[in-house]
């Protein structure tokens, strides 16, 4: 497990004797300017912030405030030369992680790093139990009983390297779920690292994987690194690999053969520890077929694949989506919606979401957005989703209703109810039983089972309508 180390230290020989103290195989250290370090650190993914007295800008509350804030929510460590005990609780009570002495370092500085990597071993741990108990894993959501397997196999890879290939429609979670793998993995305090291959011009795409040196090329003023390089240690997520020109998936099959890549223009060779897993949704057979893809990377790429299913095959994921996100837009946005209709949830279940979570996503964001009263109801929703609520039924059995009204006399509305009722109730048991026999081909123990009534009472009904087993073989 790795710790991730920021230093804003204005001292450069406490600097430096931190340095070595925090080397090693566990951990990874930044430095930050000291007069600056508040303004980048949430661009930096970090476990623990080290300052001293002068990097201390404002006053500690504000600063962990400020670093509870970011994404990565860090620790913070204050050394100092000249903190008194007053001092001392006063930084502990704001919430400091530890305030230790410059003159006696290496044990409380060393103390505080093992506390650190063992948090950070319990948070995953926990994050991992959490998650087995309540389906979800590491933020890729889902309830559907028909994606338990699937979460099991991803729970898998996620505990090993193996390259994965991700697969799936426009919005169905693929990054998503190249996210929870790096979380859930043994690589997860290393950084994760996405390069989307088809949005980078064809011409900066080798740089930006490989990096470059300075002078590789006409405007290589400075060296650069590459995607392979930032994501050492870590994973490397290359998304729409089916967009990738073919030039460049032969340098990308060498650097997963040996694990190993060269800047443009470098002559040295860098040894990578890099997870790969790549995504797209194209169909790659098609692809290889067209010779736009090659089969051979094809074949590293997809020693697992993992083709998550469309929405609109595990309906029942719906809801949950719906009332996660909307709970997470009504804390962001002002808004009357306190809760969503049992029609409008409804219509929402019936859709086929053919832009996936994505979708769902924006089509929730809009209902919280335009709601105004307490509830969302099915005129917040865009004409799209609510126009393709209940399903027609199919023509066949529509036409067998019709026949079977057909029997009704027209005098129903002048009769009393109850009778009324009762001549509305027989034409539609005929046509029920009538549909049912049909489907069955006449099978009166199939019949029996579907509709609940037990073969004697069905062969009595289907005498008092007229209806014979031998009619719908
Ligand atoms: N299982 C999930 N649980 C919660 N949110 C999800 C889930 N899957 C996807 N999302 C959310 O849906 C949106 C789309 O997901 P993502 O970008 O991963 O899809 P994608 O398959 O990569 O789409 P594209 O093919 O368009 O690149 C994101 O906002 C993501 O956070
Ligand atoms: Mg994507």
């Amino acid at each position: 497990m790795l710790a991730r180390l920021v230093f804003a230290i204005t001292d450069a020989t406490l600097r430096t004797r931190l340095a070595e103290l925090a080397e090693g195989p566990d951990t990874v250290v930044s430095e930050l300017a000291s007069e600056a370090w508040l303004q980048q650190i949430g661009r930096i993914d970090c476990d623990l912030v080290v300052v001293d007295t002068t990097a201390l800008l404002i006053p500690a509350e504000d600063v962990i405030e400020a670093l509870r804030q970011t994404a990565s929510s860090p620790e913070l460590l204050v050394v100092s030369s000249s903190v008194d005990a007053i001092g001392r609780a006063e930084l502990l009570a704001a919430g400091c992680l530890a305030v230790i002495s410059d003159e006696l370092l290496d044990e409380p500085f060393r103390e505080v790093l093992e506390t650190l990597i063992q948090r950070r071993r319990e948070a995953v741990q926990l994050q991992r139990e959490a998650d087995e108990a309540t389906d979800t894993f590491g933020g890729f959501l889902s309830k559907s009983a028909s994606m338990g397997k699937f979460l099991q196999i991803a729970r898998k890879v996620s505990r090993s390297s193996s390259t994965a290939l991700i697969l799936g429609e426009t919005g169905v979670g693929k990054e998503q779920l190249a996210r929870a793998i790096h979380s859930q993995s043994p690589r997860a305090s290393a950084p994760f690292i996405v390069l989307n291959c088809g949005a980078v011009p064809e011409a900066l795409l080798e740089t930006e994987l490989f990096g470059h040196e300075r002078g590789a090329f006409t405007g290589a003023v400075r060296s650069h690194r590459g995607h392979f390089e930032l994501a050492h240690r870590g994973t490397i997520f290359l998304d729409e690999i089916g967009e990738m020109p073919v030039h460049l998936q032969v340098k990308l099959l060498r650097v997963i053969q040996e694990r190993a890549i060269q800047r443009i223009g470098g002559e040295d060779t860098l040894l990578i520890d890099v997870r790969i897993l790549a995504a797209t949704n194209r169909d790659l057979a098609e692809e290889i077929r067209e010779k736009r893809f090659r089969s051979d990377l094809y074949y590293r790429l997809s020693v697992v694949t993992l083709e998550i299913p469309p929405l609109r095959e595990r309906k029942d994921d719906i809801k949950m989506l719906v009332d996660t996100y909307f709970q997470q837009f009504k804390t962001q946005m002002p808004t009357s919606a306190e809760s969503i209709s049992d029609a409008a949830m409804k219509t929402l279940c019936a859709y086929d979401w053919p832009g996936n979570i994505r979708e769902l996503i924006n089509v929730v964001e809009r209902a919280v957005l335009l709601c105004d009263g307490e509830e969302i109801v099915p005129e917040d929703l865009p004409a799209v989703v609510s126009e393709a609520t209940v399903p027609e039924a199919p023509a066949a059995v529509t036409r067998q209703f019709d026949d079977a009204l057909q029997g009704l006399d027209d005098s129903w509305l002048q009769r009393p109810l109850a009778e009324s009722r009762l001549a509305w109730n027989t034409a539609h048991e005929r046509a029920y039983l009538q549909g049912l026999l049909q489907e069955t081909q006449g099978r009166i123990s199939e019949t029996a089972k579907r509709s609940g009534i037990d073969p004697r009472s069905l062969y009595a009904k289907m005498k008092l309508h007229g209806l014979r087993k031998e009619e719908f073989r």
